[in-house]
């Protein structure tokens, strides 16, 4: 009812209210920490809303990431993938993957939705939270929550999760060129005076930006795919972006019990599906180019660089060092590196 309704938000509220805080970047943006991750604090309902109330059926297929490890690229793969002619019954089948994609007038966000601040969000773009239930399986999610703090669903159900990871420098600079566009339209707070890059890894080392801490985030994933290796497939971008980015794509197929058959492989399908899901590409998209995701992102916002390796053109050796120290403390023993 809605008195319930009431009580319930009065109670998250409070709940809120208790959270250690931190003005993000010294702006008027506020984080909260939840159960060990920032959150921004004027979204704190929704996600509180996401954790109690999302319900996972066994087919779904999660998309999990920290932001700006190119989930974007991530979501593009898994939707050529799932929706490869092979793999439904439609009238296109046998036609190149160009000519039909629904990638051609539908930006990666809107075609794998993000549960946390898109659906329970409110992103009129999005499904709402109730329309969730009839969308048909397999429904292709994402989520930024760390592992532990997932709906208990997710984790009780045989669902699939590919996390995807990004190293932490490459992650860090595109955090940071993401940030400093965003704030001031966030906050509208004019004088908000952008970091420099310097000051932003020393947020970034602490671990406070939205969802972040970053190693608490990566490590727990990657225990989870060495653990439950059927549910969680762990993917560093830079193997995708390797010498062996097909060996990559096939795991990824095989992971979600859809692998390429010979056929696909012999006519050239991952080829195809890495080259139409190339930064290059759908950077191009009409679709790509222009109109909002929500408020205040752009859909161009998610297309910059797509490099491995940027960090080099900001780095300090200092800078290089800290994180060096840090990577060696925290995944030191766990068999990941990056
Ligand atoms: P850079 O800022 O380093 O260029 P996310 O998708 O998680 O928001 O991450 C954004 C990052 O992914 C940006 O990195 C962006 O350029 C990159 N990216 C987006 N689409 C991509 C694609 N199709 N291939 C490779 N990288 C892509």
């Amino acid at each position: 009812t809605k008195e319930t309704k009431l009580l319930q938000e009065e109670e998250v509220e409070q709940l809120k209210q208790c959270l250690p805080k931190t003005n993000f970047l010294g702006s008027k943006l506020e984080l909260v920490n939840y159960q060990g991750f920032w959150c921004q604090s004027n979204a704190f309902k929704q996600i509180f809303h996401y954790q109690t109330h999302f319900q996972a059926r066994n087919s779904d297929i999660f998309l999990a990431s920290l932001p700006k490890t190119v989930t974007t690229w991530l979501k593009s793969l898994l939707f050529c993938i799932v929706n490869r002619p092979n793999n439904v019954d439609n009238h296109h089948h046998q036609q190149p993957l160009i000519k039909f994609s629904p990638l051609l007038n539908h930006n990666p966000h809107e075609l794998v939705y993000h549960l946390d601040l898109g659906v329970y969000g409110d992103n009129p773009i999005l499904p709402r939270p109730n329309q969730l239930n009839d969308l048909p399986s397999p429904r292709l999610l994402h989520t930024h929550f760390p592992y532990q703090s997932l709906p208990e669903s997710i984790k009780d159900s045989s669902c699939k999760i590919l996390y995807i990871a990004r190293n932490p420098l490459d992650t860090c600079v595109s955090q940071w060129f993401w940030h400093t566009t965003l704030i001031k339209k966030r906050t509208k707070d004019e004088d908000f005076q952008p970091p420099t890059i310097e000051e932003f890894f020393e947020e970034f080392c602490l671990g406070k930006f939205p969802y972040g801490p970053y190693f608490e985030h990566v490590i727990e994933f990657w225990k989870q795919s060495l653990e439950q290796p059927n549910k969680v497939l762990f993917l560093k971008y830079e193997d995708l972006k390797g010498d062996n980015a097909m060996l990559h794509l096939k795991k990824l197929a095989e992971f979600l019990g859809l692998p390429f058959s010979f056929e696909e492989e012999s006519n050239g399908v991952i080829n195809e599906i890495m080259e139409f899901c190339s930064i290059d590409n759908l950077k191009e998209l009409e679709v790509n180019k222009i109109g909002f995701m929500n408020k205040f992102v752009e859909k161009k916002n998610f297309f910059r660089k797509g490099e491995v390796g940027d960090w080099t053109n900001y780095f300090t050796p200092p800078m290089i060092d800290k994180i060096n120290t840090l990577m060696e403390q925290k995944l030191g023993g766990s068999g990941l590196s990056f």
